[in-house]
This record gives structure tokens, C-alpha cells and sequence, in this order.
């Protein structure tokens, strides 16, 4: 099956003979329901309900001549299927409806039309409080959870690591990627040309993107390994219209370091430029699992301001470039 907003009758059959429609249900309509871009995704309307349907295929929806692991669908759908028995982290996600295998889609509960929280890069956007709390308890409950009950093998996700490994640690750090990054911002070209021409910093962040990749379960790797989400930033965060956020995508999960996680959240709290106040929260609020290294936490964060800051296309921050300046110092001191 090959999903085609086109083809709505063949979706219909679909969705009825996998049981995900009842016998008599009519499709009338479907749509494309926000910006994806790993995946192809389409809201389908009936009578009574409406549903997320979710393709994953053997490469990137947006630039189909980049291959990526064909079955990230089932693996996001078994993280969902994987979070079931734990109520907040359940209540945080919206129902997994059900799981093709074959096929790699993935049916969901439609949260409706709701913005993803990429406008906190925006402006004087200010996180919630309660949004502070849902993000922060989300992750202690994940990370607890699954650090002490490992979990399946699927979840070691190689082959999605890898994709996100090159996007993390190795493709924002190369010197030469033919765009002129001050045609983005005035004066961003010479700003990330420093970090790109420093041997000694791309050697710390080499040996970080080793950590990410490695399934080393020693102690001695100094992190606490357990579950993650792997992609916690404002683009797989919804804000529905009740005014929850509900988390998605969990494509990039893996079991892997709990730091890796919280380093990513804290990174994007810092680029959308949160007061210190909502950073502080999450620190003091966020259950550390045994073992949870937190100078290995600020290095995560430090690299995903780093990678943020230098990379093409960039995010759609506000940042102007002095800001940038300062942020880039930050990073590049604690990686050190
Ligand atoms: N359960 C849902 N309910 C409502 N809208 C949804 C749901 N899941 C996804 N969407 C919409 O589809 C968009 C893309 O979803 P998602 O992030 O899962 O796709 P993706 O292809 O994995 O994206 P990316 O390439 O950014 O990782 C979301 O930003 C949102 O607008
Ligand atoms: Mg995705």
C-alpha cells in the first residue's frame, strides 16, 4: 500500500480491510495536516472522526533522492506501543490507533489542527509553566521507566542513529557545504566558520557522536542509559486547542543516554531564548536517573546549540547575530 491523497477510494478500502474504519464508515475527505518532511503524512476525515495516517518509506518525503530507514514508522509505532502502561506518558501522546507492519504506517489519533511549538523560536514567545512541567515530567517518567526495565531490541534504531548522527555531529561541522551562510544572516558566514576550522572542538564533538552511537551498556561510558524520545525539540511538540501539549514523533527513539535527551530540550529552550527561570525549572524539576551525568548533559546541549547555530537551513530563530556570538562562546567553552 502506498498512501496517495489522490487515491481516496483504495485508502478507504485500506483503512476498512485493516479494520481501522468500520464497514459502513465513508472517507469524505483528506488532507495534508501540517509540515512534515521525513514522512508522508495525511489526515483522513469521515462522518465521525478523523484520523492521522503515517507512511514512512525508504527515503526522505521532501527530497526523495535522500534513502532513510524504510520501517521508522514501526519503530515509532512500537514506542508508542512500548509507553502504553505508563499513564502520564500515554496521556501525553495522542492514541496509537494501529501499527502496518508490512506496509510501515501507522494510524493515530488526530489531536487536530494544532501548531507545532516551533513559534517559541519567534519572538516573546514564553513557554508555559504547565508546558515546562508536561515537557520535563515526560521525560522523568520515560527515563525512569526504562532505565530500569530495558527496552526491545528494536530500539536500538542503528540505522535512524546514523541518519541523525550525520545531521547532529558531522554534516553542520564541515567547512565546505556550498552555501553562503551570510546570504542567512549578515556576518554568520565568518561567525561558524571559526567552529567549523577548530580541530580540537570537532574532536570533542566526534567523541560525542560516538557516545550517541554507541551501544557500550558499561558504566564506564559515564551516562545512564534508558529510553528517549531522541527528536525532543519544539517541532514534535503540538499545542492542541484544549491547550495541551501533546508530544509526537518519536522516530529518532533509541535506548541511549538520558543526557542526550535533556540536552536537546535545554538547547531549544536557550535558542527560542526562554527566561533562565523556565531552564532552571526543568533542571530542578527533571528526576535524574541513577547514574545521570550532568556535565555530559551540558555537553549534549552544547552541541546542539553549536550544530544549530552553524548548520544550512537553518531554524527560524530570532536570534540577531551578537546573540548568536554569545551563545556560540558558550558552547564552545564547555566543550573545551
Ligand atoms: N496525531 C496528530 N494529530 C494532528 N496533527 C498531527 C499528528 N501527527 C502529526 N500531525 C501533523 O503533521 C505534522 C508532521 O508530523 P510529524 O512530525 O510526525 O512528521 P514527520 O514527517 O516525522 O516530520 P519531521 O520530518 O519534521 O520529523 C505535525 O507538525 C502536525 O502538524
Ligand atoms: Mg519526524
Amino acid at each position: 500500500m502506498h498512501l496517495d491523497i489522490l487515491q481516496t477510494g483504495a485508502l478507504q478500502d485500506y483503512l476498512r480491510r485493516r479494520g481501522w474504519l468500520d464497514t459502513e464508515e465513508v472517507v469524505a475527505s483528506v488532507e495534508i495536516p501540517g509540515e512534515g518532511n521525513m514522512n508522508y503524512i495525511l489526515r483522513v476525515t469521515t462522518s465521525i472522526r478523523s484520523l492521522i495516517v503515517k507512511q514512512s518509506r525508504a527515503y526522505v518525503e521532501k527530497n526523495p533522492t535522500l534513502p532513510a530507514p524504510a520501517n521508522r514508522a514501526v519503530i515509532e509505532g512500537s514506542f508508542y506501543q512500548e509507553i502504553q502502561s505508563i499513564p502520564m506518558l500515554a496521556s501525553a501522546m495522542p492514541l496509537l490507533m494501529g501499527i502496518d507492519r508490512e506496509n510501515n504506517i501507522l494510524v493515530l489519533e488526530d489531536v487536530g489542527d494544532a501548531p507545532a511549538y516551533t513559534f517559541l523560536y519567534h519572538s516573546g514567545q514564553l513557554l508555559s509553566e504547565a508546558d515546562t512541567l508536561t515537557l520535563t515530567d515526560y521525560l522523568s517518567e520515560l527515563h525512569y521507566h526504562f532505565a530500569t526495565e530495558k527496552p526491545g531490541p528494536i530500539f536500538t534504531n542503528q540505522a535512524m542513529r546514523l541518519l541523525n548522527h550525520e545531521s547532529i555531529f558531522i554534516a553542520p561541522f564541515r567547512e565546505d557545504n556550498g552555501v553562503n551562510l551570510d546570504t542567512v544572516q549578515p556576518g554568520l558566514a565568518e561567525l561558524t566558520m571559526s567552529c567549523k576550522q577548530d580541530v580540537s572542538l570537532k574532536k570533542i564533538v566526534r567523541q560525542l557522536g560516538e557516545l550517541y552511537l554507541s551501544d557500550n551498556n558499561q558504566p564506564q561510558t559515564g551516562a545512564s542509559k534508558t529510553l528517549l524520545h531522541g527528536d525532543y525539540y519544539p517541532g514534535s511538540w503540538l499545542q492542541t486547542t484544549h491547550n495541551h501539549l501533546k508530544v509526537i514523533d518519536p522516530e529518532f527513539c533509541f535506548y541511549g543516554p538520558a543526557e542526550f535527551d535533556l540536552g536537546i530540550l535545554i538547547a531549544h529552550l536557550m535558542l527560542a531564548q526562554q527566561p533562565s527561570a523556565t531552564i532552571n525549572r526543568v533542571l530542578t524539576n527533571y528526576v535524574k536517573p541513577t547514574g545521570f551525568n550532568e556535565q555530559l548533559r551540558q555537553q549534549f546541549t552544547s552541541v546542539e546549540l553549536l550544530r544549530r547555530l552553524v548548520e544550512y537551513p537553518q531554524l527560524p530563530l530570532s536570534l540577531s547575530i551578537e546573540e548568536k556570538r554569545s551563545l556560540l562562546d558558550e558552547s564552545r567553552q564547555i566543550l573545551q
